[in-house]
């Protein structure tokens, strides 16, 4: 293989980026990389699964580790299982778990919630509880963003390729015919726009030269009402009509700042959710994986332990589906949330719905809170359901300053939660329970709740009273 070091001599220094090295994965870190050992380095390997030899480029040396990207996959681990989702002979790049046995797959996610809590946390004295598994291991995604490119010169998809980024290439795109984690109603959204721009000839946008039209597709789903809505993101606004039975927003360019240009289908999409009703514009954020946004909200409203009194409030509330199936059986909702948009559709969801008890709040959690507890007085029960970075220190305080009995921290990472979570013990709750829903098979995404109680704060049958 051209440019491999020697593969069985290991490196007597940290290796340097663009070197290969041939490694036996041993375990998984976590983020989902396997993790191996060079000259007693640790070197976390994008693509390598326990008990595969791979032939490994370094993408960073640093002294004590090195980060690297399977090249090659040289001896399969032996409880590795054929890659399903393959795209041009490549494995997907949104399913990197693949190989592993989905129990593997609910082992690891298990172990890791309860890793980080126990050690970046130091807490202890917690109920983990059993993940929730997926309904479905495969075809869940109900948005998955494709882009668009030249593809590979002499090849089929020479011309318009729409699919993913070919592995560790900026700049060459790998059609996708199949995608195992969409719908097959999404897969036919998509082929239908490549073919579209094909017989119509519209161009993939090419950076290097600034030519070409065409950028990203977004397909969304609703799963439960059957709508696709299409999404094309482009550096003009004239184009070719799309094809008639396809839902297409049109953005204009310059840096994506223009927003929609031209709205040729519908524009916002519907979707049902814990028998409520719900729509959301393109720019609010809602859950990839509809069934088990269902089971993950179910468990949050167990935590909630809500007896049909209680304030809620509903912290980085989106559309306000969390909110909203609970209004059911609180005494009053209060939701809050930075993308104006968002706020308008969780309006637009409590009418539709019949909400009368909830109200939203367009604001930043960091300078909205003490305005809200002013507003709305104490909460009973707060939900937090922040982005990935978790809560800023601030943000914990002011959610201190609110006093609620109870805390249920939505969590899509344990690392962030954890401190957060140690912060709220410092100032008196407990880490009462812990429920990591797997809502992304195939990949070390994890999602978990998780429950936080005031230290001598009544139990939920007795707060109605
Ligand atoms: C993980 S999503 C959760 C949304 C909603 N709870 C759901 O289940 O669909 C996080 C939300 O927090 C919002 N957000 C991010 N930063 C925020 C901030 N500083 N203050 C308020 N909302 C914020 C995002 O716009 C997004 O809607």
């Amino acid at each position: 293989m051209e440019n491999a070091t020697s593969t069985d001599v290991p490196p007597k220094r940290a290796p340097r980026k663009g070197e290969r090295l041939e490694v036996e994965i041993d375990s998984l870190a976590f983020g989902g990389r396997g993790v191996a050992r060079a000259d007693g380095l640790v070197v976390f390997v994008a693509g390598g699964l326990p008990g595969d030899r791979v032939l490994a480029e370094v993408t960073k040396g640093k002294k004590r580790f090195a980060e690297a990207r399977t090249v090659e996959l040289l001896r399969a681990g032996a409880d590795r299982l054929p890659d399903r989702c393959v795209h041009g002979g490549e494995p997907c790049p949104g399913a990197p778990w693949q190989g592993l046995a989905y129990e593997r797959q609910l082992a690891e996610k298990q172990a890791q919630v309860e890793d980080s809590l126990r050690r970046i946390g130091g807490l202890d004295g917690f109920e983990m509880e059993p993940i929730v598994p997926a309904v479905e291991e495969w075809r869940y995604r109900n948005k998955l963003e494709y882009s668009f490119g030249a593809g590979a010169a002499g090849t089929a998809d020479e011309g318009v390729a729409l699919g993913f980024h070919a592995r560790g290439r900026w700049d060459l795109i790998v059609d996708v015919d199949d995608c195992k984690l969409a719908s097959e109603p999404g897969n036919a959204a998509r082929n239908g726009v490549r073919e579209w721009a094909r017989l119509e000839d519209v161009g993939a946008y090419d950076a290097r030269a600034r030519r070409g039209t065409l950028r990203n597709l977004v397909v969304r789903e609703g799963r439960r009402t059957g709508q696709i809505q299409t999404r094309l993101v482009t550096t003009a606004a004239r184009l070719p009509r799309p094809p008639v039975d396809l839902h297409t927003t049109i953005e204009g360019d310059s840096g994506g700042t223009d927003g929609p240009t031209g709205a040729l289908g519908e524009e916002r999409l519907h979707e049902e959710l814990c028998g409520l009703k719900f729509e959301m514009s393109h720019g609010a954020f809602f859950q990839t994986n509809t069934e088990m946004a269902e089971r993950l909200y179910g468990v949050a409203t167990e935590f909630a332990g809500l007896s049909g009194r209680e304030r809620v409030f509903d912290l980085f509330c989106g559309i306000g589906t969390i909110g909203l199936t609970m209004a059911r059986s609180a005494g009053e909702v209060w939701g809050l949330e930075i993308v104006p948009e968002a706020i308008a559709d969780a309006e637009r969801n409590a009418r539709r719905n019949k909400v009368e008890n909830a109200k939203f709040l367009a604001a930043n959690a960091r300078t909205g809170m003490r305005p809200l507890l002013e507003q709305a007085g104490k909460p009973d029960v707060v939900v937090v359901d922040p982005p990935r970075a978790g809560l800023s220190q601030k943000i914990v305080r002011r959610l201190i300053e609110c006093e609620a009995q109870r805390i249920v921290y939505v969590s899509c990472n344990p690392t962030t939660l954890a401190p957060n979570a140690k912060q709220l013990e410092e100032a008196g709750y407990r880490l009462r329970r812990v429920r990591p829903v797997d809502m992304f098979p195939q990949t070390p995404h994890i999602e978990c709740v998780a429950l936080l109680e005031k230290v001598g704060a009544s139990a939920p049958e007795e707060s109605a009273a």
